[in-house]
């Protein structure tokens, strides 16, 4: 970032009240956690609608299981990075704040974040198919699967899956707060998956100052006033440094 952008930058983030933080894979990638699109991409091996889908649910749920129950021990054994921890921070210093994750990994709340949406569920989570209830998934790896409920029905992972509608409630309560947030950070998301893309623009639309943070260019970029681009593990403990002089609350 040059020092103009870095000034730009600090200047709209000192006079914010109520920032929003959308995130996707990328913000997890320096965690280990393997992104969806791009060169070492989980979609580069495995095809969406094999094993993301309730039709591929439906077709094969032990299939589905064993890669959720795969991607779940990954995420288990990762940490959060320096810059998941410079969002949970941002959650302390501004008056007014939301989180909108796409990121079903559960970095963002074990890295401090409480205000935040998992807009797409949590690995961590599954759901009965026929009563509804959820459940925590603890830290074992899961052998028995496909998972069952106590009701005897079978579970699914609580995920938001391709061509399912998102939870409305989170959605509105997402476009609520983007219509008054002064400051709204877009952190390593292709914006491939329409809804965030609708997300940012809603909150362009509404006034707000747009930072795209993506080492690569992507379909939020045009909307954005401010493109860093760097990593999350990188530009967000030195943004954070300049703001605060180093202090992370
Ligand atoms: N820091 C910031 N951004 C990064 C980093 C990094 N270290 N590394 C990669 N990126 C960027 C990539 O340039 C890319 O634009 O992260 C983005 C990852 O894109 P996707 O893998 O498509 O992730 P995402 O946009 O979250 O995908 C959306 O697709 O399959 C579904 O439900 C799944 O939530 C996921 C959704």
């Amino acid at each position: 970032m040059n020092d103009s952008d870095l000034n730009r930058l600090l200047k709209v983030a000192s006079q914010a009240r109520s920032v929003a933080v959308l995130t996707g894979a990328g913000m997890s990638r320096e965690s280990g956690i393997p992104t969806f699109r791009g060169a070492d991409g989980l979609w580069k091996d495995f095809r969406p609608e094999e094993l993301a889908s309730p039709e591929a649910f439906q077709k094969d749920p032990a299939l589905v299981w064993e890669w959720y129950e795969w991607r779940r021990q990954i995420v288990l054994k990762a940490e959060p990075h320096e810059g998941h921890r410079v969002v949970a921070a941002m959650e302390q210093r501004f008056p007014e704040f939301l989180l909108i994750t796409q990121n079903v990994d559960g970095l963002h709340p074990r890295a401090g974040n409480e205000k935040l949406i998992e807009i797409h569920g949590s690995i961590n989570r599954a759901r009965c198919t026929k009563c509804g209830s959820r459940f925590d998934l603890g830290n074992r790896m899961l052998s028995d699967l496909p998972l069952k409920c106590d009701c005897g029905a079978l579970a699914r992972p609580d995920v938001v899956w391709f061509g399912e509608s998102y939870d409305s409630q989170l959605l509105s309560a997402s476009l609520d707060f983007l219509a008054s947030a002064d400051m709204v950070w877009v952190i390593g998301s292709s914006g491939m998956v329409s809804v965030p893309v609708y997300l940012a623009a809603q909150a362009r639309e509404a006034g707000a100052f747009l930072v795209d943070l993506n080492p690569e260019e992507a379909e939020f970029s045009r909307y954005c006033d401010l493109k860093i681009r760097s990593t999350a593990g990188a530009a967000l403990p030195s943004f954070w440094n300049a703001l605060t002089g180093g202090r992370t609350e």
